[in-house]
């Protein structure tokens, strides 16, 4: 039986804490990325433990092969898939376990590996897991060699395909823990931290924790559970002593916490729990998990609001791939995206269409992002002929189960999304086919029974009254994509009690530094969403004007309005942040990136960034487009992106051509001809002058200059620096359309991790050291080893006068 020590002498507890302090003994958590051995192809001996891979090359995780390999058209992945090559991928790792660890449990943790993987422990195997973006245990422990050798060996399966509709990547493409635990510990994911009651004075923290004994015999245990403020102060504690025959036990322990510090996307501030499984007053297991205290509410009428806050979810969704790196996962280049993200003043991401990396959430956390955590891009019926459809019956619910109890601790996931566009929104009733309303109430009690806290929603895009997911009545939130023009009327169409996400908007198109005039005028590439592009450019680009976009899309600013103007609209996730591989709409081969993102692959931002941080931050904006490089008596349209300010006036050569400002539109614009020379504008408040800004015309190409976002890495083998090398004229302005093949040199103990310039077309590899620059930039990564040092990265190209940067490893 539970016991709680509520109301029991405060000295027990004490004795309880410092016994608990005393014990040494507790899991350890090892990285597990470091010294696979890797085998593109297939192996049929290579589960042995015997099997010779000294052959094999060497190579840290999280790695995705596919990212290395060259773009084809006739790949199986086809260009909606990224056009890289798939295949079948082999990875052992040989490792020694203390006999120490005899008598303990020791579990390997894959955090995801695409697709079809099967694991073996010296041979053994221990399962497969089709679903490429699910996280998953072993346990190794019966199969070790204490004191000896292991091999673990893994299989993934990426051959058959199409399989997806953007880019997948490969392989072991994010890390793995290696756990040793007693034999009484707390499970796998085994916290569930709730808060049901919260205000600005208290909290009641409610951890539940699954205490799991593998040992064999019955024992006494204490579960010992310590909650920690963001400044780590402890702010609660709890001690539950019960018997524990065998099998799990879940133990329920409130807490009260006064005067919370309130998670929020502005203060993200994590609580801690530390949850501490003592015998006989020994601590024999510790697992922390972090949490946040925070209220929200979807209202039917005024949307979203936080900590009682009305707040729009300004969000936008991208998928998993890192550009250049693939889909390998890094931490440090999800962290940079997010930051720049943040910087435009966006606060949500949805994990389109599947679970993350468990890393990305905790960065959410900790940078205060509001997350739509999204399961499936289809469900029985599928979109691709080796779909994930095919692996529905066997795997959705342990899937679905498994993602919910690995991410429900996150402050930063708000809301679950089952499905995206599902093809169960259609389907006749009346002929039998209620799948789409069956699967959806499935997925909602699967999810409600593991998180009755957050709301449940699904993206659907065809909004009418015979959508079988809309009609299936199990939705918390009801979720748009797209049809920003019925915002509007949803409660006419859905009731006045429904409550209302847009799940996905916009989709427009954009080449960064490409513009096509007129401005004003709409380019909607294709015509129809079934129908190819007939017209569209000749050099596979898309307009930077937010003149273009597809047919169920719209521009940025007008979705932006609608969100605007309609209270009970809670916020938006915008098709994409950042720009991915595959899915290279309107376009084809060879075309093979996104042109969605209002940043492109290279994590440049295009114009469009400048008009959400002009409407989304306080921080001061003004930016002027497009380039000063037209033909003379050329018409070319200058618009500005503004905010602080009342008016926007432009200057050509010093000559006024008069002030804007907006009214409805979140930009102004002057058409003016062309002349060469300086285009300035100044951004005034009450006459004073806020910002001015300038674009000149550029001369020649002269020179390359480099510039880091990080210019100190630490000596641990995964951190990134991302170096922008810009080709410019001798003033230093840059060439708009340059071109220049850039050749990087790297010296000191690092890695250039990968190439990139932006351009959704380029056939260059992304793992070189050489990179054309596409209108202007180009990108290399550089990563750090595990020694200290310095690392000089020098840019050179024909003709240009080269650059060098001297980075810092620490
Ligand atoms: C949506 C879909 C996304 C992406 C996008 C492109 O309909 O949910 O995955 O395909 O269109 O516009």
């Amino acid at each position: 039986m539970l016991k709680h020590t509520l109301g029991k002498p405060i000295f027990i507890l004490l004795f309880v804490l410092a016994s608990a302090i005393a014990g040494a003994q507790v899991r350890t958590t090892e990285n597990f990325d470091k010294g696979w051995k890797f085998y593109l192809g297939d192996e049929a001996k290579a589960s042995s433990p015997d099997f010779d891979d000294s052959g094999w090359r060497q190579l840290n995780l999280p790695h995705d092969w596919s990212i290395e390999g060259k773009f084809d058209e006739k790949n199986p992945a086809t260009p909606g898939g990224g056009a890289l090559p798939g295949g079948i991928g082999w990875y052992r790792k040989t490792f020694i376990v203390p006999e120490t660890a005899q008598g303990k449990s020791v579990f390997i943790d894959f955090d995801g590996v695409y697709r079809n993987s099967e694991v073996w422990i010296n041979g053994q195997s221990l399962g497969v897991r089709p679903n490429g973006y699910i996280a998953f245990r072993y346990d190794l422990s019966p199969f070790l060699d204490y004191g000896g050798s292991n091999v673990i060996s893994v299989r993934a399966d990426n051959s058959e395909q199409p399989n997806s509709r953007w880019y997948s990547g490969s392989g072991i493409y994010r890390s793995v823990n290696l756990v040793t635990t007693s034999k009484v510990f707390v499970d796998n994911w085994g916290t569930f931290i709730t808060t049901p009651q919260v205000n600005s004075l208290s909290a009641n923290v409610n951890v539940q924790t699954l205490v799991k004994n593998l040992s064999g015999e019955a024992k006494k245990v204490t579960l010992l559970t310590t909650l920690y403020s963001p400044n780590g102060k402890v702010v609660g504690s709890k001690a539950s002593t019960f018997n524990l025959e065998g099998g799990s036990k879940s133990v329920i322990q409130a807490m009260p916490v006064s005067k919370p510090n309130l998670w929020s996307d502005i203060n993200p501030a994590l609580y801690k729990a530390v949850s501490k499984v003592l015998i006989a007053g020994k601590a024999i297991d510790q697992y922390n998990t972090n949490f946040g205290i925070r209220y929200f509410n979807f209202d039917k009428d005024k949307g979203f609001s936080l900590n009682g806050k009305p707040l729009k979810i300004r969000g936008v969704c991208n998928h998993h791939d890192l550009g250049a790196l693939g889909a390998a996962f890094n931490v440090r280049a999800a962290e940079r995206q997010l930051e720049i993200l943040k910087a435009m003043g966006c606060n949500g991401i949805r994990t389109s269409h599947n679970p993350p990396a468990s890393a990305l959430l905790d960065l959410c956390d900790k940078m205060g992002f509001i997350v739509m955590d999204e399961a499936f891009d289809m469900w029985k019926k599928g979109k691709n002929k080796f779909d994930y459809s095919r692996d529905w019956d066997k795997w959705h619910v342990r899937d679905l189960e498994d993602q919910i109890i690995r991410d429900r601790n996150h402050p930063s996931v708000f809301v679950w999304s089952i499905g995206n566009e599902i093809q169960e929104q259609w389907g006749d009733a009346a002929k039998g086919d209620t799948s789409g309303r069956e699967i959806t109430r499935e997925l909602y009690r699967i999810t409600k029974r593991l998180d009755p806290t957050r709301p449940i929603t699904s993206a659907t895009n065809d909004v009418n009254q015979y959508n079988n997911i809309l009609r299936s009545g199990a939705l918390d939130l009801i979720g748009y994509n797209y049809n920003h023009s019925k915002y509007k009327s949803f409660h006419q169409d859905w009731g006045s009690d429904k409550k209302f996400i847009a799940t996905e908007t916009v989709s427009a198109l954009q080449t960064r530094g490409h513009y096509d005039m007129p401005s004003d005028s709409m380019r909607i590439w294709p015509t129809a969403w079934d129908k190819p592009l007939l017209t569209g450019n000749s050099d596979l680009t898309c307009s930077s004007y937010d003149n273009c976009h597809a047919p169920w899309g719209s521009t940025h600013e007008e979705t932006l309005k609608e969100l605007n103007s309609n209270d009970h609209v809670s916020g938006m996730y915008i098709w994409t942040g950042f720009d991915y591989l595959g899915e290279p709409t309107p376009y084809p081969w060879p075309a093979r990136s996104s042109y969605f993102g209002i940043i492109d692959l290279a994590g440049f931002p295009k114009d469009v960034y400048y008009m959400y941080q002009s409407e989304w931050t306080n921080k001061p904006v003004l930016h002027i487009f497009p380039h000063w490089n037209w033909k003379e008596g050329q018409t070319i349209d200058v618009w500005a992106y503004y905010n602080n300010a009342d008016e926007v006036e432009l200057f050509l050569n010093n000559q006024s051509l008069g002030s804007k400002h907006k009214t409805s539109d979140m930009h102004v614009s002057w058409r003016i001809s062309y002349k060469p020379g300086t285009l300035k504008a100044i951004s005034r408040k009450g006459g004073k002058v806020i910002l001015t800004k300038e674009i000149s015309t550029a001369s020649a190409p002269a020179k390359i200059s480099l510039s880091a976002d990080k210019m100190k890495l630490a000596a641990d083998g995964k951190d990134l620096s991302f170096i922008t090398a810009t080709i410019q004229d001798t003033n230093g302005n840059m060439i708009p359309n340059a071109d220049n093949l850039i050749n990087f040199e790297l010296t000191g103990d690092a890695e250039i991790a990968g190439v990139d310039n932006g351009s959704p077309t380029s056939m260059e590899p992304f793992k070189a050291n050489y990179r054309k620059a596409f209108n202007g930039l180009a990108l290399a990564i550089i990563q750090a080893k595990e020694k200290a040092g310095k690392v000089t990265l020098k840019a050179s190209a024909e003709g240009l006068q080269s650059a060098i940067i001297e980075l810092q490893v620490k």
